[in-house]
């Protein structure tokens, strides 16, 4: 084979080579392969001592083409990988902003919650404040204080939770003492709810819980009477479970109110006929309430001759179910997402 031929092998074969490298490495290599020291194209030039006088320019300059080219070649190629590179790593390391991001799993408001918040909103807008007492009480404000002397089946050890021996001190088994303590220390006239934990010795089925809420209600004034309580009571009932819900107030008796009454509402289920949500009654109890016997109010410093009062006490799961049609009082304390994120 010729010099000239030999060069135009050369020529061939590496341009072919350069458009294939894969990367600036492989590049680089066939950079010092052809054109290297000991590359292919010097060891050419390095024979061309062997040519004639003629024919040594037609090389020469053959060869002179032919690295210019390689070396053209070469760079664009470099230019070709490098940019390549660069755009590889603009995507890899480019932050997507139109990519949708990491759900945030948001807990829901507990049924038990969305319930007295609404009924909190309702006794506010009627002028009631929040008052708050302890759930660790003494058996004088839970009992004696509340017209509930010894002796009384509520204070039997069966149903009530004592810390002491001598049943001095409890997990109170009802929000009421709340009142006394609001009559003892704040002045006349009052107007208070007081939701809250309450706790019993019962056994735990559908409908029962030994802790559970109540949101006890209390207004003390002057000429307050039970068409007070009737009233305000209503209001709650209609606001929560619709403007045409009947209502029902049946004689009833708690130690510390006089007279004492029971509140029903007419079955929403069947409209009062009898089903198996009212279970055949027609009416579903809602809460007790009364007027605050003298006794309480005298006990509390309070002229029972001046001032009279009503109160209340509503169970909070029992509204709750109503309320969201839930038919196990158990499945408000598993705390299952599935169960709670229904509401
Ligand atoms: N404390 C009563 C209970 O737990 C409920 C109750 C009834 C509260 C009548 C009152 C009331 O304030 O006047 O069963």
């Amino acid at each position: 084979m010729s010099m000239k031929e030999t060069l135009q092998q050369l020529r061939e074969s590496s341009l072919g080579a350069i458009t294939a490298a894969e990367n600036i490495d492989a590049l680089e290599a066939l950079r010092v392969k052809y054109l290297g020291k000991k590359g292919e194209l010097t060891t050419i030039l390095k024979q061309m001592g062997a040519l004639s006088a003629e024919d040594r320019p037609i090389v020469g300059q053959l060869a002179n083409e032919v690295r210019e080219t390689l070396t053209y070649n070469i760079e664009q190629r470099r230019k070709t990988l490098s940019e390549k590179l660069l755009e590889m790593r603009l995507s890899s390391e480019t932050l997507d902003i139109t990519m949708p991001g990491k759900p945030v799993e948001i807990g829901k408001k507990h049924p038990l919650n969305t319930v007295l918040d609404e009924a909190k909103d309702i006794f506010i807008s009627m002028g009631f404040t929040i008052a708050e007492g302890p759930e660790v009480e003494l058996s004088i404000y839970n009992f004696d204080k509340l017209n509930t002397q010894e002796g009384h089946p509520a204070r039997d050890r069966q149903d009530t939770f004592y810390f002491t021996d001598d049943d001095s001190l409890l997990l109170r088994t009802q929000t009421s003492p709340v009142q006394v303590r609001v009559m003892e220390t704040q002045p006349l006239p009052i107007r208070i709810i007081s939701p809250g934990r309450v706790y019993r010795k019962d056994e735990v089925d559908a409908t029962h819980s030994p802790m559970f809420h109540q949101i006890e209600g209390l207004v003390v004034d002057r000429g307050i009477t039970m068409g007070d309580l009737k009233g305000t009571l209503n209001t709650l009932v209609r606001q929560l479970y619709g403007e045409n819900t009947v209502t029902r107030f049946r004689p009833h008796h708690f130690p510390f109110t006089e007279p004492s009454c029971e509140v029903d509402v007419q079955c929403f289920e069947c409209g009062g006929r009898g089903c198996r949500v009212c279970k055949g009654e027609g009416w579903i109890e809602l809460l007790g309430a009364g007027m605050v016997h003298p006794k309480v109010l005298e006990g509390c410093g309070i002229d029972s001759s001046v001032y009279s009062g009503f109160a209340f006490g509503i169970g909070l799961e029992r509204m709750a179910m109503r309320r969201f049609n839930i038919s196990d009082l158990r499945l408000i304390y598993e705390n299952d997402v599935r169960f709670l994120s229904q509401f």
